[in-house]
Parts: C-alpha cells; structure tokens; sequence
C-alpha cells in the first residue's frame, strides 16, 4: 500500500519502520534497562526475571528460556566489543500484524536489544539531584515493565522545564516512586519506602538495596511515605539502574534538610559501588 509518511505518500515497502507493530501502535509490549559495568552486567538475573514476570502478566510468549536469553545478552556485550560503563536497552512487543486490539494469532513477538554507553553520573551522585513532586496517574499494573510511558514521560519532562531531575509520584498524597526510579526517605536511622505492590515498578537496584540495608543493619521500612513527610525528612535519594543510589537534596525547592546528601545515603553508596565493582 502507498502510505502517508510525514508529510509525503510513499510505498509502504519504503517505509524503514514496520508500521503495523503493535509497539508502536498500542505500546503493546515489555522492556528492560539492563546496567553494565566494565563490560559486565549488573543484576542480570533479576532483570531477566523481572522480563518473564512482565511477559507472563501481559501474555507474551518468549521464543527463549532465561537461561537462552541470559547468553543471548552475553554474546551481545561480546560482538559489541563492550568493556565499558554502559547499558543494554531490551524490548518485546506482541509482533507485527494489520491493527486489531485484540492478540493478533500465531504472530512471533518482535525482539530487540541494544548497548549503549553511559558513563557513572559522578558530579550528580556526589552532589545529588532536585525533584518535583506530582500526581501519580498511571494505571494500575506498574509492577509491569510496560512499553507504556507516557504518564512518565510527561512527569518527567515537567521536572526537567523545572529545572529539576525527577518527578516523585504520589497517590492521594503516598508517595509510590518516580517516574524513571524508586524513592526513599529517611526519617531517625530508618529507610521508608513504597511496598512492592502493583503501584511501584519491583526495582531491581531496590531489591539490591535492600538487601544492603540489611547487611549494614539499617531498618528498612516498606511502608508508603507522605508528601507532607518530605519537609521533615533527614534524607532522601532515588534508585535506578540508571542512577544507582541517587541522593536527592532538593523537593518542590525546598531543602532536604541541610541541602546536602546524607549519611545512610552515603552508606549505600559505598555498599552498592563495592557490590556493582
Ligand atoms: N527505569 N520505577 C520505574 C517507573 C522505572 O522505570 C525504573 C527503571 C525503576 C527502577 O528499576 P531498576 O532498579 O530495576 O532499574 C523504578 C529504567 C532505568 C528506564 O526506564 O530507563
């Protein structure tokens, strides 16, 4: 068929994007952010788990076991030459058939992975980030990895007209997470953050830290914090693959506490950088 492309007709055989992908039109599909340090992989069974999770919740089948997929990534890292900071971006969408909502049948899921460079954010860990609070007005299944972002792309671009880094996500005043990363806040020696409901995406920097806390005996409290907490807060940071253990020093321009990242913060740092090193 002859296709309306920008602002041209052109074949559809001309096209360089397979414009019947249901990624494309429905976000009908899963991804992963996957960090890589010097050429290795960080926490890579938790995120190919988390992608069975994702694919099993919005019935896409995997044309590959984890144990497949794993060395998939590996050889990946290999015929990149990667032996640098970085990440790999993964996605699945259901595949490629005329627009229907409905499962298209027999049609295999589209599959891609890339490496990208992406050096450590130093100057931002050491001195930490400024945030925005906002409504949180995603779905109900942010547990899935979804193609879906645009509730947080929109969150995200506000904060960044803002001037600031992040959107912290809260429903009817409980914080959830924001829109790229987990939130914490530390109140007298203790870590709250969201529980792992359906609210907040299972991050797997979250479940590291988590496990960090422990180790290092700092309660960690899986509780929902308030938006009316942050005024009062000791510390506060964000987690990501991306953003490792981010402090955050700044919300809705106000200070957290004296501005500057505080102790545990810093204490989860150091474990995490030993940990990923
Ligand atoms: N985002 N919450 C949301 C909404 C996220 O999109 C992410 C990750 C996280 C943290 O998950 P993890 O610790 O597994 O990276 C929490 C990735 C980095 C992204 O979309 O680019």
């Amino acid at each position: 068929p002859i296709i309306l492309s920008q602002t041209s007709f052109i074949s559809s055989d001309d096209l360089t994007y397979p414009y019947q992908e249901r990624a494309l039109q429905f976000g009908d599909g899963i991804y992963e952010v996957i960090r890589i340090y010097g050429g290795r992989y960080y926490l890579l069974e938790e995120h190919v788990n988390r992608l069975f999770r994702s694919a099993e919740a919005v019935k896409i089948e995997l044309p590959f076991t984890k144990r497949e997929v794993t060395d998939l990534l590996l050889e990946l890292l290999e015929k990149n030459n990667m032996n640098e900071d970085g990440k790999v971006y993964m996605q699945v969408s259901r595949g490629t058939a005329p627009r229907d909502h409905v499962f298209p049948k027999d049609v295999p899921a589209n599959i891609y992975a890339y490496v990208q460079e992406l050096p450590r954010a130093e100057e931002k860990l050491q001195n930490g980030v400024s945030v925005i609070t906002q409504r949180d007005v995603r779905w109900e299944n942010c547990y899935i990895k979804s193609l879906n972002l645009l509730p947080n792309v929109l969150a995200k671009q506000t904060a960044k007209e803002q001037g600031c880094d992040e959107a912290i996500l809260h429903r009817d005043g409980r914080v959830t997470e924001c829109s790229s990363s987990n939130a914490y806040l530390v109140k007298d020696g203790k870590i709250y953050t969201h529980p792992e409901t359906n609210n907040i995406l299972h991050g797997c920097v979250r479940m590291k830290v988590k496990s960090l806390a422990e180790d290092l005996e700092i309660p960690f409290v899986e509780e929902a914090f308030h938006v009316e907490d942050i005024q009062d807060a000791d510390e506060m940071f964000l987690t990501s693959s991306t953003s490792e253990v981010m402090p955050i020093v700044n919300v809705d321009s106000e200070k957290i506490a004296d501005g500057q990242p505080g102790p545990i913060t810093r204490k989860l740092q150091q474990a995490y950088d030993q940990d990923a090193g």
